[in-house]
């Protein structure tokens, strides 16, 4: 029993001594590197024929669950503008409402990545939206709402007791899906809706734009119970582990 909590203690005490050195790397990542200027206007006014972002993704760019918008302020400018050039060039298609290939290719590759600067540079602390409103989704009925403990438990450790096993989503997507980035975006504090649907659209297929298959294949071995229980976790996931008042990508 000593021996076991001598060993127990030194393990937290390498982990404990590892865990910045893997923040402080993950903090350099490239950042957006376009006019903040322009992609304001295009979100708050959009451009020729494409409409404003506002109007779908909210003004605060948090995104909304009647419509099935994502929220895309915060997220790292580099996978948004990924997207926006899958968009573009029909690797993702937008079967939800069927507006962003369009939206994508109405503006131009510098106007993309303007706009994907400007989002990721709204802080999220000036939001206050804190997840979506799991209460009201589950009164609305339209879609099934699922259990936060077992999302957890999914999202931290994975489920590898079965024959289809799931990995750990905090293994790619890093600490409550706060993003890893560039390749991993953040899916913590994302909306319910959008989450329920990419999921789905990643297990049957109908999303296939992500790289080497790597969420398609998790997806793939998930039941619509882990995609509820999943979502209903992330939606509402913090940033911030205990004590912890700073996460690898804000800005000191
Ligand atoms: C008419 C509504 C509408 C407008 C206007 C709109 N979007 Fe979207 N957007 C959507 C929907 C719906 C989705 C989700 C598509 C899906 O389910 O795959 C989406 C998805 C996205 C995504 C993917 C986010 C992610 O996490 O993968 C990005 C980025 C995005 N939109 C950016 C924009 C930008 C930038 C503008 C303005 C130039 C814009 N959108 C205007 C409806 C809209
Ligand atoms: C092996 C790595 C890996 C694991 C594990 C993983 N993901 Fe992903 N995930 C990715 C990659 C890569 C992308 C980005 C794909 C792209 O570029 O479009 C992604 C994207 C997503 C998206 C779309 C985000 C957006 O804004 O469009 C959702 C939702 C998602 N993952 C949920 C999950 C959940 C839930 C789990 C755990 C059950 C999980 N992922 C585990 C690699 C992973």
């Amino acid at each position: 029993m000593q021996r076991l909590a001598t060993a127990l203690t030194a393990a937290a005490f390498i982990l404990g001594t590892m865990v910045p050195s893997i923040a402080m790397s993950s903090a350099q990542y490239p950042r957006g590197n376009g006019d903040i200027n322009n992609g304001k206007a295009i979100f708050d006014n959009g451009k020729g024929d494409v409409p404003a972002c506002s109007s779908c993704h909210g003004a605060d760019g948090m995104g909304d669950d009647n419509m099935g918008t994502p929220r895309i302020a915060g997220q790292f400018a580099i996978f948004l503008r990924k997207q926006l050039e899958d968009f573009a060039t029909d690797k993702r298609m937008d079967t939800t409402m069927f507006v962003m290939n369009a939206n994508a290719k109405g503006l131009s590759p510098k106007d993309r990545n303007d706009v994907a600067t400007y989002l990721e540079s709204i802080k999220p602390k000036t939001s206050n939206f804190k997840g979506s409103d799991l209460k009201a989704i589950k009164e609305a009925g339209t879609v099934p709402v699922g259990q936060t403990h077992k999302g957890k438990s999914l999202v931290e450790w994975g489920q590898g007791n079965r024959a289809k096993p799931v990995p750990a989503c905090k293994a790619c997507h890093g600490y409550n899906g706060r993003g890893a980035p560039p390749v991993y975006p953040r899916i913590g504090g994302q909306r319910y809706v959008y989450l329920v649907n990419q999921l789905k659209k990643w297990r049957d297929g109908t999303r296939a734009n992500d790289p080497m298959s790597q969420m398609q294949k998790v997806a793939r071995n998930m039941s619509d119970e882990d995609i509820y229980n999943a979502a209903a976790y992330l939606t509402k996931a913090s940033d911030y582990s205990d004590g912890n008042f700073f996460t690898p990508y804000d800005r000191h």
